[in-house]
């Protein structure tokens, strides 16, 4: 899929099938969230793949808002170091290229934000001077149904021409 088609048809996917994704496209969705630049090259990140169908449902308990990560084909915590200035903007970074990346490869994800990361670090044995930014599920989805569209503010508001306030 060309780059901005990607972007353009990208959507936030809260309902999966039940279907596995092949073992090649999982590591190159892990391997763009390696890839991604960083300030200093600090690559302030880690990756916790999950693919054992237990360990993703018993991340249910931690995911506050997104209790459909136990339905999901593998899911991606990523876990940033604040000793690094920049550890959160970084790896947003790293989840952009992976959530693109999988879109390419036909699967759906979504940030998964208000979680109890305390619970979830136990359980996962994440380090306590680490944190985690976000969970991210991966899987495949019902193409007709799709994400639920892009609702964005028009061109005429957010653009800006030379100086803020004039208009392209
Ligand atoms: C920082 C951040 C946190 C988010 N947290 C959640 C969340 O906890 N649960 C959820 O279902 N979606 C979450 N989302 C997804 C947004 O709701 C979604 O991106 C937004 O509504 C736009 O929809 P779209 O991604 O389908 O274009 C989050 C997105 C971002 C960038």
């Amino acid at each position: 899929m060309e780059v901005f088609e990607c972007v353009s048809t990208l959507s936030s996917i809260r309902s999966y099938i039940q279907k596995e994704a092949p073992e090649d496209v999982v590591m190159e969705v892990l391997e763009a969230g390696r890839l991604a630049p960083s300030a200093h090259n600090d690559q302030p990140w880690e990756f916790v793949l999950i693919r054992d169908k237990s360990v993703l449902k018993g991340l249910e308990r931690f995911c506050l808002s997104g209790k459909f990560v136990s339905k999901v084909s593998f899911a991606v915590v990523v876990v940033t170091d604040p000793s690094s200035k920049w550890h959160e903007i970084d790896s947003t970074r790293a989840v952009q290229n992976m959530v693109l990346t999988a879109w390419s490869r036909k699967l759906g994800s979504c940030w998964i934000g208000r979680l109890d990361r305390e619970g979830l670090m136990n359980y996962l044995g994440i380090p306590s001077h680490l944190n985690v930014l976000t969970v991210l599920p991966f899987g495949y989805f019902d193409e007709r149904l799709g994400g639920g569209g892009k609702f964005r503010r028009s061109p005429e508001e957010v653009f800006h021409l030379n100086r803020f306030g004039e208009r392209i």
